[in-house]
């Protein structure tokens, strides 16, 4: 047996163990949008009822609406009994919490709202012990970034105020860039005045409960590793599928599109999870290195091949839930000749020694008939079929079914023995249910993401490099859509599984959609 006492572990050392941060001020700028109110302080809540947040722990509002810090504080405690449904309860969080809470009124370009937010954050380090520890959260449309990111520098605020003592961290949410160019002249921003490793990029799926699991699942099981390669796996499919519209985002969307609202980054994320190689530790670096990597060796689609490769489709009227649904041109703020895509399918190939001839399919869509996200892997057949007549022409190949959401879980199809004195075969699935196994409800992306940067562990967190090799990827697929226009794109009824010519892409190669 190896001997482990002598020399440091380096997966011990790396790994994500649950600590307090230390207390801090948190800046959002954007403060008064939705995502503040829906998201941000229902994990705050959250992580106080667990004892998770630091004492002291400050927030400060910054955004365009004119408010106060009183009206703020009474707008975020009702967000929280209002989002969270809670009552009571949420009356001590609301009370103690209630005190940290300012607010700042800042067209963003306005030098004096930063003055301003320097001198309270050194008076909240004063009396509210924050210790200099500062993280600036943007949750504004992205066109102001830059703005933001110059005034920070400017003021100098993004440096650690006590260096060697005090950090200074930003959190970007997507989308970051909508083009590579875009994308690097972003990071070419934030970078000039923040060094990369205080640039936290938020995927809230890399958050989410069952996409870490996806790493542990990998890589703390000594079984499936060696079947995770071309010897054994036929394809892969990875599947995000939402019931719900464009809601009131329609301006968003138009510009965005799916393949910039969920495949460059969601999905493409998930991709480098399932691809990657084993990272020599669970700590940003080694995990983002080899993210990194696998997306590099995705191959491009060439520009004159995008439609091999893809297909894209917008949703028609249709029935969601029983419901009775407007076409996608319809919606609040859409052209009524609009060519966005709110559904892709893609089929992508990675060129290395474990998945060379593995196609990946991609596909994600909007008003399709339920919200699911799924990673399936489907293993090659049996070599040689011994059952010919016994059901055994039918016989399916192994899949195993990564549960993202909704019921997070783990499945696996095989095929077993129908009772009886005949042998006769059918598919049946092994399952793993994470509410069943542990009866606990997971936290939020947001609650994991936000402790995570407060604690400085960048490990599910984009890296610039990844951002821009996604973006790589996606441009020659995106410029090939908008010069065709409207030619090319297929229209899916709302409620069904998108269009006929999705279907057609995979069974082109003698394989089907899995069912979600
Ligand atoms: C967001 C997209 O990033 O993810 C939305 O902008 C999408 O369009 C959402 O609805 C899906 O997230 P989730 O966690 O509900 O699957």
């Amino acid at each position: 047996m190896a001997d482990t006492s002598v020399l440091p572990n380096p997966l011990r050392e790396g790994i994500r163990l649950h600590r307090t941060p230390e207390p801090c001020a948190m800046v959002i700028f954007g403060a008064s949008g939705d995502l503040t109110k829906r998201k941000l302080i229902p994990a705050l809540y959250y992580l106080y009822r667990e004892h998770m947040l630091p004492a002291g722990l400050s927030v400060i509002g910054c955004a365009r609406t004119p408010a106060t810090d009183e009206s703020f504080r009474k707008e975020l405690s009702d967000a929280v009994r209002n989002f969270l449904h809670l009552g009571s309860e949420s009356d001590a969080f609301v009370k103690s919490f209630g005190e940290g809470i300012f607010y700042i009124t800042d067209n963003f370009s306005d030098q004096k709202a930063y003055d301003q937010l320097k001198l309270l954050l050194g008076r909240l380090d004063r009396e509210r012990g924050t210790c200099g520890n500062r993280l600036f959260y943007l949750a504004t449309p992205p066109s102001f970034f830059p703005v933001i990111v110059k005034h920070l520098g400017a003021t100098g605020l993004a440096k650690p105020q006590v260096p060697g003592r005090s950090w200074t961290r930003i959190i970007l949410e997507k989308p970051f860039g909508r083009s590579l160019a875009t994308a690097q002249e972003l990071n070419r921003v934030v970078t000039s005045v923040f060094d990369e490793e205080q640039v936290f990029r938020i995927d809230h799926y890399l958050g989410k409960e069952t996409v870490q699991n996806l790493i542990v699942f990998r890589f703390a099981n000594g079984i499936f590793e060696p079947f995770w390669n071309r010897r054994y796996i036929d394809h892969v499919q990875l599947a995000v599928a939402e019931e719900l519209g464009v809601e009131n985002r329609g301006s968003y969307y138009e510009e965005a599109g799916l393949v910039r609202d969920m495949i460059q980054n969601h999905v493409l994320q998930l991709l480098s999870l399932v691809a990657m190689e084993p990272p020599a530790a669970f700590e940003a670096t080694a995990v983002r290195d080899e993210k990194a990597k696998v997306l590099k060796s995705i191959r491009p689609i060439p520009d004159d091949r995008v439609n091999d490769f893809t297909v894209r489709g917008q949703y028609a009227a249709g029935f969601v839930g029983g419901q009775k649904v407007p076409d996608y041109r319809s919606e609040p703020k859409v052209s009524a000749t609009s060519a966005t895509e709110t559904y892709a399918a893609l089929k992508l190939s990675i060129d290395n020694w474990r998945w060379a001839d593995v196609p990946f399919y991609l596909r994600s869509g909007k008003r399709l008939p339920k919200r699911v996200s799924e990673i399936s892997i489907q293993f090659r057949r049996v070599p040689h079929l011994l059952f010919q007549g016994a059901g055994g022409e039918g016989i399916e190949p192994n899949v195993l079914s990564l549960r993202i959401q909704p019921n997070e879980g783990i499945s696996l199809k095989f095929c077993a023995k129908l009772p009886g004195t005949t042998m006769q075969i059918r598919p049946v699935q092994m399952e793993f249910r994470y509410g069943e196994s542990f009866g606990a409800v997971p936290p939020t992306a947001y609650e994991t993401l936000l402790l995570d940067c407060m604690l400085g562990d960048a490990t599910l967190f984009n890296r610039d490099d990844a951002v821009e090799i996604a973006w790589k990827l996606m441009d020659p697929i995106l410029e090939r859509w908008q010069q065709d226009g409207a030619k090319g794109l297929a229209f899916y009824e709302a409620g069904t599984w998108g269009p006929a010519m999705a279907d057609a892409l995979i069974e082109r190669d003698g394989r089907k959609w899995i069912r979600l």
